[in-house]
């Protein structure tokens, strides 16, 4: 029968600030996911980039599962308890609603799976960003699964040869489109340059199988308030017509700019770190991403391997660490700070109010 990998995360509070998550709202999710998921789940790990909470589970219920969304839910609302009595700092962060109601989705955590028949191996890994938005993985799925010059998969090996499919959602007006590369390319740049509003949702090859899913929710929008970042997590297969878990990474070997840090109303440089290293605390950052790998076997979570600990991404940190320094020198401007209408929340309009009669 098929698997199915979900991960589900959330911020449920965090230590210290917005740095990190504490020791016992991990050991409390391992409690939680142990009991609750015997019968239920193949195999989990749970672990955290920066002060998200992430939940990496494999089942054979398929996506959209109420029994695996609710294990969740309570997961992270158990955790919640112990962050309030820790008084950690937003405690509930990303828990909206008060009551499940059998889809996790739209309730604040951020959710990507996907369901597949395991192959004879079955290489995967599991990205996981903190301190910015859904649109973070366009640029490097574009990479991944459109660009030779990235993957050159897509040249030399006649199973990826064909090319992919993408799935980009338009976070403001619900609504998706498939784009089918290499043929509609530039079509599909026209939108995944704008990564604000745009997103990719899943890749597929183009005879259907699910080769990646991302996170896409936008809290904000939901929330009606500003709650922090979405913190978006991507689930990518590899080798045998997948890119190679090499070509997969390679992306993130040069950092580039997303939406997020401090207050969420910043651009800065998507860091690879090891798990070790996602504690982003200069100016709550920069921006970081971990790359859990793992084999399924029989369902079971073979791994992790932390993938971004390897030596060869310590330029990459280095060259972030470079465009960090830059940009924290621009202070409060533009192209430092976001635009005004993308940022997370402003005084503009109370300063306005208070100047309104000494514009001429
Ligand atoms: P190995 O010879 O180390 O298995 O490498 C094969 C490969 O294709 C690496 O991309
Ligand atoms: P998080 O979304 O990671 O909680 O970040 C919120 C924030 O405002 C950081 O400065
Ligand atoms: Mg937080
Ligand atoms: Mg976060
Ligand atoms: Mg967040």
């Amino acid at each position: 029968s098929k698997i199915t990998l979900t991960v589900i995360k959330a911020d449920i509070g965090g230590y210290v600030g917005h740095c990190s998550v504490h020791p016992e709202l991990i050991e409390e999710a391992n409690r939680v996911l142990e009991e609750n998921g015997k019968g239920l789940l193949e195999d989990y790990v749970v672990t955290h980039v920066g002060d998200d909470v992430n939940l990496i589970m494999t089942h054979r219920k398929g996506v959209d599962n109420p029994e695996i969304h609710k294990l969740a839910w309570d997961t992270f609302l158990s955790c919640t308890q112990i962050a309030k009595r820790l008084k950690l700092y937003g405690a509930g962060q990303d828990l909206l609603s008060d009551s499940f109601s059998g889809n996790i989705k739209g309730m604040g955590p951020g959710v990507a799976e996907m369901e597949f028949e395991e192959r004879p191996s079955e290489p995967l890994i599991v990205f996981m960003a903190d301190k910015t938005e859904p649109g973070a993985w366009n640029l490097p799925l574009y990479k991944m699964f459109a660009d030779p010059f990235n993957t050159i998969g897509l040249v030399i090996d006649p199973k990826m040869h064909q090319g992919f499919k993408f799935e980009v959602l338009d976070t403001m007006e619900n609504k998706k489109i498939v784009f089918s590369c290499p043929e509609e390319l530039y079509d599909l740049l026209v939108f995944l340059g704008a990564s604000n509003r745009y997103a990719v949702k899943a890749v597929y090859s183009k005879s259907g199988e699910p080769a990646a899913v991302s996170s896409t929710q936008r809290m904000n929008l939901m929330a009606g308030r500003y709650v922090g970042k979405d913190d978006p997590v991507l689930v990518v297969r590899c080798q045998s017509g997948f890119p190679a878990v090499g070509e997969a990474l390679e992306p993130f070997a040069n950092p580039h700019l997303v939406a997020g840090w401090m207050r969420g109303s910043h651009f800065g440089p998507l860091m690879p770190v090891s798990c070790k290293g996602a504690t982003p605390s200069r100016f709550d950052g920069p921006p970081r991403v971990t790359a859990l790998g793992f084999q399924l076997a029989g369902g079971k979570l073979v791994g992790p391997q932390d993938m971004f600990a390897d030596v060869s991404f310590d330029r990459a940190r280095q060259k972030a660490l470079e465009m960090a320094d830059y940009l924290r020198q621009l202070g409060p401007f533009e192209p430092h700070r976001l635009p005004l209408d993308e940022m997370e929340y402003t005084t503009l309009p109370q300063v306005m109010e208070k100047l309104k009669d000494r514009f001429e």
